[in-house]
């Protein structure tokens, strides 16, 4: 990505992992008659874009797993709706590598990850297919095939660039070594010195590894990292983008939150006083005036490493809530940020 480009980048990247997929609603996904569950599913996701738009987001991030398909083939109808200037302000990223049990042309009964240059191919071209687009902005290797050399997918992506399908390569789900082994193989194989766009792994509140990892080395409360353990800071070093999949813990610090700034003194105090850390978030929210998501964002954005987080919600207040975590970030301070992560862990620092 040319410089210009990263500043036109928003700071969070849109998940449509959930897009067109019909939400059970307990009386059944058609409980409003036969299509209503794909009708309210695209609905949702509609609306779930119109506010990513508005909070100036210019990524989505899918994957040719995601509902089987139907985010990308969601995304690409939503896309296809929107004026050309708009649409022309969005990039999508996508995922190959991970081949799901029903799914598999092999008709393994087990997921099993492939990287191979015939996979990822033909995933490309079906993703590109759903998205109804003719190239993608980043192909992101979703988990490792430690099957495949890694020279071997880059290749194959490579080849992809060379055939006008995708502009960069990404990574997922993985160690620094890996990591580091496809930044290198780039270096070595892409004749204009290219190397990887991002690497998208669970970060957040609730799924600390990486910076603990960093701080509490050759401690006993050490997570285990499986490789992982310098990958933020390697990614900053190495102007490889750091994608926090899962910022908002899946709702897990902000129960019941409808995204507002609670403005009410009386349910400010009763939510800070709950206990746990969703009261934390609360408190520092409230000390902020800050929505709570925006607070759990913020706790990732005041990370050193750049960090994209890719938000998952379909709710459009939730996402304008969140949208404000940038200002929010600059806003707290590293007690707050501190008191936060305390709370998330459930003890206090060595
Ligand atoms: N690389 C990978 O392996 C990988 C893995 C998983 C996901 N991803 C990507 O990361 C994106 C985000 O992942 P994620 O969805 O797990 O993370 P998330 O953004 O932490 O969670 C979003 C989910 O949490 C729910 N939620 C958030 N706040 C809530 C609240 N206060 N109350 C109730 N529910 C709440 C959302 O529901 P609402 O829609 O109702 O807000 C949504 O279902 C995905 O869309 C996908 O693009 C990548």
């Amino acid at each position: 990505m040319s410089t210009a480009e990263h500043a036109a980048a928003s700071p969070l990247i849109l998940g449509t992992m959930g897009w067109g997929v019909p939400v059970d609603d307990g009386e059944g996904p058609h409980s409003a008659g036969p299509g209503a569950g794909a009708d309210v599913a695209l609905a949702r996701a509609r609306g779930a874009l119109r506010a990513g738009l508005e909070a100036g987001i210019t990524v989505l991030d899918t994957a040719d797993i995601y509902g089987g398909g139907l985010s990308e083939s969601t995304t690409g109808a939503l896309l296809a709706e929107l004026d050309p200037a708009e649409r022309g302000r969005l990039r999508v990223q996508t995922k190959a590598g991970i081949v799901l049990p029903g799914q598999d042309p092999a008709g393994g009964g087990a997921t099993r990850y492939d990287s191979s240059p015939a996979h990822v191919r033909r995933a490309l071209e079906g993703s590109l297919s759903r998205l109804g687009a003719g190239a993608v902005e980043t192909l992101i290797i979703h988990r490792p095939d430690v099957l495949t050399p890694v020279e071997d997918t880059v290749r194959a992506f490579l080849d992809a660039r060379e055939a006008g399908l995708v502009r960069r390569l990404g990574v997922s789900n993985l160690g620094t070594g890996r990591l580091l082994s496809f930044q290198r193989a780039l270096g070595r194989l892409a004749a204009d010195g290219t190397g990887l766009a991002c690497a998208q792994l669970e970060l957040g509140l609730h799924h600390r590894t990486l910076v603990e990892a960093e701080v509490l080395a050759n401690h006993g409360a050490a997570p285990a990292t499986a490789g992982a353990a310098d990958l933020g800071r390697v990614c900053a070093e190495e102007g490889i983008e750091l994608q926090a999949w899962g910022p908002l813990g899946q709702g897990r610090f902000t129960p019941g939150s409808d995204g507002s700034v609670p403005t009410d003194p009386a349910e400010a105090a009763a939510l800070a006083s709950a206990g746990g850390p969703a009261a934390v978030v609360a408190k520092v929210a409230q000390e902020l005036g800050a929505g709570r998501e925006a607070v759990v964002l913020a706790w990732l954005l005041k990370l050193p490493w750049g960090v994209r987080p890719v938000v998952g919600s379909q709710d459009p207040a939730r996402l304008a809530a969140c949208a404000a975590a940038p200002e929010v970030a600059a806003a707290m301070d590293a007690a707050q940020w501190h008191r936060l992560w305390t709370a998330a862990r459930g003890e206090n620092l060595p």
